[in-house]
């Protein structure tokens, strides 16, 4: 499948591109700079020795990809989005965006939508959101050799559309859990800036979550 992963310059969405690569998949990293994304994927075909990686501007890989990934940050979405509506039409866009401001306030400040992947359904409103993939930790993504160590919680509206996502989430070993409406994406992404504290508390980069019990 063709994933385009806008922002994907960022270690976030270059994670994810180094697993689907390897899983087959072929990548179109994006960028608000198409040279930055040109570099940063010629820099993963180096990494993974994968050739369907190639990079261009947001727009470009929007138009391209089959699937559509933000991993941009949250104060980027209302800038970015809005001229990719027509581009998105008709596509799953998976969300990974955890509204966090870095900086000694509060760390988790959710936009009015109630969450980042709400707000991205409200700014393309043709396409298909699907939250997924905000716990798992750039820094395990990039440990290519390593089994991730976490499930994958995926919420929307859409059932098709979270299958498509739980599949992505399969092709890189990951169990994927369906966790309901895109009204849970709040929750989900909230547990992102839990985990953050966690990290920054034991000094670790990776921690995760596993749901027990079913
Ligand atoms: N890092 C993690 O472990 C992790 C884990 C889970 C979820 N996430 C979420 O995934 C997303 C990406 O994380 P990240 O750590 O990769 O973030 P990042 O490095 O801060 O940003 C990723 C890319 O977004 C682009 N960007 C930066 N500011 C922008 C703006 N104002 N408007 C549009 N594009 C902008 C930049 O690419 P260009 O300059 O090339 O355009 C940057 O390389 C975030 O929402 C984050 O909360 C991250």
């Amino acid at each position: 499948m063709d994933i385009a992963i806008l922002g994907g310059t960022g270690k976030e969405g270059a994670g994810l591109a180094a697993r689907w690569a390897a899983a087959g998949h072929a990548i179109i990293i994006g960028s608000r700079d198409a040279a930055r994304a040109r570099a940063k994927a010629e820099e993963l075909r180096a990494l993974t020795g994968r050739t369907p990686i190639t990079g261009d501007s947001n727009a470009e890989a929007a138009r391209r990809g089959a699937v559509v990934v933000l991993a941009l940050p949250a104060a980027g979405l209302a800038q970015t989005l809005p001229e990719l509506a027509d581009r998105c039409r008709g596509k799953v866009v998976v969300s990974t965006v955890v509204p966090l401001t870095f900086g000694g306030g509060r760390l988790y400040t959710p936009p009015t939508a109630g969450s980042s992947a709400e707000e991205a359904q409200a700014l393309l409103p043709g396409a298909t959101v699907v939250a997924a993939f905000h716990h798992v930790a750039a820094q395990e993504l990039s440990a290519t050799a390593h089994a991730i160590e976490c499930d994958l919680l995926v919420c929307g509206g859409d059932a098709a559309a979270k299958e498509t996502v739980a599949e992505l989430g399969r092709a890189m070993g990951l169990r994927a859990i369906d966790a309901g409406g895109l009204g849970n994406a709040g929750p989900i992404e909230g547990i992102t800036a839990l985990l953050a504290t966690i990290n920054r508390r034991y000094k670790r980069k990776n921690a995760g979550i596993r749901i027990t019990g079913l």
